[in-house]
Formats: structure tokens, C-alpha cells, sequence
């Protein structure tokens, strides 16, 4: 699933629907008219046709999907889920009286499911009750999940500080069950969308050099999905000219970000934090990436120290990356604490295996990392998070560091009802 916005780009339709007969079509125009909706929405395919169409189209607001045709209801809605985008309200309608099938669907993200033959007020009930919830605060999902804005920053390059920040966004994903938003601050020679094998786009260059562009549009289709629920804004912008900012992209980036997901990784350059210090002001959380080496231990004393004058309230992570296992440490543990004059958080041993296969197949270390070489990955997420609920605009945030299961990726995909069967 590496479709980027792009190929969706254009504004969300209010309403469309993929219908399996003529008598069920023939019932929902006249009501698509009602909401000032076009009937041309109503199309024929079923869920069949509406996977088809969303993975090259944006997701309207709410869809209407009939399932008559579809042999493993479950089964479909799961794929529906990987091209539909998150906030779409799904009614379903299909003949399969089943009571168990109900609960699945609903408890899969689908707000309603309406068994055929159907009756005209019942299908306007349900319309009205998804526009309540588009017109309400928006969703559950942002509201028990408030934003997690965390920032990754290497003490000097090299040190491994977007292998982890790929990590962690992707464990925010994946794990958290958070929408997630890489923003790959090294514009010239990012790596975020190369460790998820993607086309960085334009999204990034274009965002800096026309920041007055940037708004909630811009964003959806300028980030490159890396799957379900990650999308990365990296560039690899052409290095025979600088590229001047003077922070206002930054800034209304994270803006945006702040809106359209529930959790922003930034890869943080030690250049940009010099240049644009207010980066990391609204960051809850600011993972600092030191190896055991001397050089390391200098920089990490002085930006642990820029992070203490400058942003007090970011509650600091230190990861020590690429230790080796060997006694080979040009500087040990103890001595690096004492100079840092804090304890290191996390610990990542030197790994070549999974680094090397992390990059043969592109996909972020966190994801390789299974076993025993899961845990510091596990430690680093849970801090992420627990870090950020302390603060006191982040509420509660799931602390669950386990896999999920299918029905939780759906739920996030999929825009939630009100009052959903456990
Ligand atoms: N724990 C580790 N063990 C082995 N190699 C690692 C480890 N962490 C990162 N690497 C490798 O180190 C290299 C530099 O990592 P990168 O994240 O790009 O560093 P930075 O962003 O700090 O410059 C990459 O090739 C990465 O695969
Ligand atoms: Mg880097």
C-alpha cells in the first residue's frame, strides 16, 4: 500500500455510493438529493468497484457500500479499510441476517449496516445520524487521543537518529494504533522515505518554498502514505541551492500535522536546532540519539543542555544506539551517564543483521526487530507515550506496546460510531 496522496488528490466528495442493483440504486438518489448530493454518486459495483475507485480517488465524507455480492463481508471490508481513507463514515448494506457479522462490522469501524430489503426512512436515519457525527467535534479518536508531538535528534549524524525516528513513527502507527506523521527535517538528504521505500515527492521543497500553501489540503496530498496508518513527509531537494527558510514552513507544517494526525515524529537535524529552535517547543517529547563515543558524549552535553535552557517543558529521552556487545566501548555506560550527568533511557545493541535487512527490504528497524531485539524498541515507544500523557495536554494515551489485531487497524481506518459494540 504505497499509493501516495498524490493520486488522490482533490477535495473529499460529501457522499458516495457503490450500490449492487437498480432497486437499491433507484432508492438512494432521490435521498442523495435530498442532502444535496449529486444521484451521479450512486454508482453500480458494490464493494468490489468501491475498492477499486478509492484507491485512485480521495474518500468522501460518507460512503455507502453494498455488500450483497461480497462472499466474505469481513474479509472485503478489510481490504475497503486499506484504500479508504481515515474519517470516512461507512454504511453497509448487505442480506446477511447475522447478528455475529453485525457486530464484526461494527466493531470493525463500519457505522452502520443496514439488512436489505431496507425501508427509505431507515436508510434516511442512518444518513443523519453519520452527518451528526461529521458535523460533531471531530471523532472519538481525537478526542482520547490527544496529539503526541515528538521530536528525534542526533547528537552527531550517523548515530542512528532516523533509524529511530522512522522507528518510532512507525511503532506509533502500528503498535499505538496512532495516524502518524514522519516529518524528515533533513531536506537535502533525508532518508525517511528511503527506509520505508518510497518516492520522497515535492511535497516537502514545495512546502518550503511556498509556505502560505500549506493548510489541511496541502498536507493530505503532499505526505506519502507508508502504510495504513503512516505518512512521511521527506525531499530529497536538489543540492546545487540552498533552500532558504526562515522557519514559517516548519512551523505551519507541525500546525498542520497537529490537525490531521494523532502523533508527529519530526527527524530533527542538530543544524535545524540551531536555526529554528521554536521546532522543538511544542515537541512533548525530544528523543536524544548518542552512541558510547567521545565525540558523542560532547554533543550530547551540549544539546541536553540546549534542550534544558531552551525547551524546559520537552521531556528529554536519551537513547544510547549502536552499542556494542563486545567490552569494544570507546567510552563506557557509566562514564557517559556521569558526564551527561543523567541516566541513559534506552539502550539499542550494535546490530548489523537487522540493520542490513532493514534497508534491503525497506522497512524500518522496528518492524525487523522481533524477539529479544524487539524490547528497547518497546521501551522507547512506551516512554514516547507515557512521557507525553504526563503532559497535561495529552490526557490518556494507549500505552499498549503489543501487535494489534485486525480489527483495530480497521477501527482507525475507519471512522467510528458513537456508541460502538465493544
Ligand atoms: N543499532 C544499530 N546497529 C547497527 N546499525 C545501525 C543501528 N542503528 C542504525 N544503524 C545504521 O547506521 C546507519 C546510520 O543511521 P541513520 O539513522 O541514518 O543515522 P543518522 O540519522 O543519525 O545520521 C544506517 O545505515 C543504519 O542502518
Ligand atoms: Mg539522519
Amino acid at each position: 500500500m504505497n499509493a501516495p496522496f498524490q493520486a488522490r488528490a482533490g477535495l473529499r466528495d460529501p457522499f458516495t455510493a457503490f450500490v449492487c442493483d437498480d432497486s437499491t440504486a433507484d432508492m438512494l438518489r432521490p435521498v442523495a438529493v435530498e442532502h444535496g448530493w449529486s444521484p451521479e454518486k450512486v454508482n453500480k459495483g458494490g464493494l468490489r468497484n468501491a475498492v477499486q475507485s478509492l484507491s485512485v480517488s480521495a474518500s468522501p465524507n460518507i460512503l455507502f457500500v453494498d455488500l450483497s455480492e461480497s462472499a466474505d463481508p469481513l474479509n472485503d471490508i478489510n481490504a475497503l479499510a486499506e484504500v479508504c481513507e481515515p474519517g470516512t463514515i461507512v454504511i453497509a448494506a448487505g442480506q446477511v441476517n447475522d447478528v455475529r457479522l453485525y457486530r464484526d462490522l461494527v466493531a470493525s469501524g463500519i457505522h452502520d449496516y443496514l439488512l436489505k430489503p431496507f425501508t427509505v426512512d431507515q436508510l434516511r436515519d442512518s444518513f443523519a445520524h453519520a452527518q451528526t457525527i461529521l458535523s460533531g467535534p471531530r471523532g472519538e479518536a481525537q478526542a482520547d487521543k490527544p496529539h503526541v508531538m515528538s521530536a528525534v535528534i542526533g547528537v552527531r549524524g550517523g548515530v542512528g537518529a532516523s533509524t529511530m525516528a522512522t522507528s518510532l513513527a512507525w511503532m506509533l502507527g502500528q503498535n499505538a494504533n496512532r495516524s502518524t506523521a514522519l516529518l524528515d527535517l533533513d531536506v537535502h538528504f533525508g532518508t525517511g522515505a528511503l527506509a520505508l521505500d518510497l518516492e520522497p515527492g515535492r511535497g516537502l521543497t514545495d512546502a518550503i518554498e511556498n509556505p502560505s500553501r500549506i493548510d489541511g489540503l496541502f498536507i493530505e496530498r503532499a505526505m506519502v502514505r507508508a502504510n495504513e496508518h503512516l505518512s512521511v513527509l521527506s525531499a530529497e531537494a536538489p543540492i546545487h541551492q540552498p533552500l532558504m527558510s526562515d522557519g514559517t514552513a516548519f512551523f505551519q507544517l507541525q500546525e498542520e500535522m497537529r490537525n490531521a494526525f494523532e502523533s508527529t515524529v519530526m527527524d530533527l537535524p542538530r543544524h535545524m536546532l540551531i536555526a529554528h529552535p521554536h521546532l522543538v517547543h511544542d515537541a512533548h517529547v525530544a528523543v536524544v540519539v548518542a552512541e558510547l563515543t567521545l565525540a558523542a558524549t560532547r554533543d550530547a552535553i551540549r544539546i541536553l543542555a540546549w534542550l534544558k535552557s531552551n525547551a524546559p517543558q520537552t521531556k528529554v529521552i536519551v537513547v544510547a544506539n549502536g552499542v556494542p556487545s563486545g567490552g569494544s566501548l570507546e567510552i563506557s555506560r557509566k562514564d557517559f551517564e556521569q558526564s551527561i550527568e543523567r541516566p541513559v533511557d534506552v539502550v539499542f545493541p550494535y546490530d548489523s543483521k537487522i540493520a542490513a535487512q532493514s534497508a534491503k527490504l525497506g522497512k524500518p528497524l522496528a518492524e525487523i526487530a522481533t524477539g529479544k531485539a524487539a524490547a528497547p524498541f518497546n521501551l522507547l515507544l512506551s516512554m514516547v507515550l507515557s512521557h507525553a500523557s504526563e503532559d497535561g495536554a495529552s490526557g490518556a494515551i494507549q500505552k499498549s506496546a503489543g501487535s494489534k489485531s485486525l480489527v483495530d487497524n480497521l477501527k482507525s481506518m475507519l471512522a467510528k460510531p458513537k456508541a460502538k459494540a465493544a
